[in-house]
């Protein structure tokens, strides 16, 4: 018999998901971002987002419905995301996702946003490898997990930024350099051009004796500046594509070092790489380069998949139904920084 028919919704940050799964397979995906609305102000605004999230929630779940070719009724279980991310876009999502629940009468699954990361993976490549290790790097976060059983298993954070996102360091650069927003897609255009050897940026934490698997951005990222900053000193405007492309190489260097690093200690076969940063070029080139040298399988879910989504989330509530787990109480209330 077929299993149950799970609906995720997803809305921690700027872009507003809706996704149905049924045993690990895909049935609906709808992204709303209110990422143009952002624009203007050089990054997410938590009130705009959270309007955005209220804006768009029913048309979202209404077109994952169509996509599927379901009724609301039809559905078994609803999964969103309680954390962590922006409280008041994240209550509208919960709000959103109790209603629906308590209306049709299934249960309610909390879901932690980064394990929906991780789990978008399957909906493309099928059940993870266990244990797989996996890197998260977006406009959000920047981690490496070791995963085993996704939802039966504690996933072990192996490191972590102990400042800003990767995603974050390529947004803030590009403001610097005066490429638009959102700056990652601009750099990754604006590197094709340029020369990765042209300014040599330092590689934090890579030194013996560092944490092999933290990262830190903050410092590449005044750096950055500061090389920017030093052309317009001498009265002319910094040679962007090379800036571009040396940024790029010292964060795909970075990521990928400690990331094929993570596989070989803990001899793990198996990297997953998700979040809006999966998709640099540079840094699925390396990643495909140091994981074929390591003997590593490479894993990178499509791009659509990578970002923000409601699939992710149902993909999550998907394995927790079958799994037998505990729905959430309908008082579940949301945690803006929820530890993993
Ligand atoms: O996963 P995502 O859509 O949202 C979260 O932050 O959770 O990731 C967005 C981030 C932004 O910082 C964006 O600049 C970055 O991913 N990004 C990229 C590229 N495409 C998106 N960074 C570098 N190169 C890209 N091609
Ligand atoms: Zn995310």
């Amino acid at each position: 018999s077929r299993g149950p028919i799970v609906l995720g919704i997803e809305s921690s940050c700027d872009e507003t998901g809706a996704g149905i799964v049924r045993d690990g397979e895909l049935l609906a995906h709808v992204v709303a971002s209110s990422m143009d609305e952002h624009a203007r102000f050089g990054g997410v605004v938590p009130e705009i987002a959270a309007r955005a999230h209220l804006h768009s929630f029913n048309p979202v779940v209404r077109r994952a419905l169509d996509q599927a070719g379901l009724r609301l009724s039809q559905i078994d279980a609803v999964a969103v995301t309680t954390g962590p991310g922006l409280s008041g876009a994240l209550q509208v999502g919960l709000a959103g996702a109790k209603s629906l629940a308590y209306a049709v009468g299934v249960p309610l699954y909390g879901v932690h946003h980064l394990a929906g990361h991780v789990a978008a993976d399957t909906l493309e490549h099928g059940p993870l490898p266990d244990p797989s290790v996996v890197l998260i790097v977006s406009g959000g976060h920047t981690s490496l997990l070791l995963v085993r059983d996704l939802v039966r298993e504690p996933i072990l954070h192996l490191g972590d930024t102990l400042d800003d996102a990767a995603g974050e360091c390529f947004d803030k650069v590009a403001r610097v350099l005066g490429l638009p927003y959102p700056g990652g897609p601009a750099v990754d255009r604006a590197a094709r051009e340029g020369d990765p050897r042209a300014v040599a940026f330092p590689r934090p934490l890579t030194r013996p004796g560092d944490d092999p698997y933290a990262f830190s951005f903050s410092g590449l990222k005044t750096a950055a500046a500061r090389w920017a900053e030093q052309h317009r000193l001498r009265g002319e405007e910094p040679p962007v594509a090379d800036g571009a492309a040396a940024l790029q190489e010292a964060v795909a260097d970075v990521l990928t070092r400690k990331a094929v690093a993570a596989c070989r200690a803990h001899a793990v076969g198996t990297l997953v790489v998700v979040g809006g940063v999966a998709a640099n070029s540079r840094v699925r080139a390396l990643a495909e380069e140091r994981c074929a040298a390591a003997g590593v399988e490479l894993r990178v879910p499509p791009l659509t998949l990578c970002t923000d989504n409601g699939a992710m989330i149902a993909a999550v509530g998907d394995l927790l139904v079958r799994s037998g787990a505990e729905p959430a109480p309908l008082e579940v209330s949301v945690d803006p920084s929820a530890p993993l």
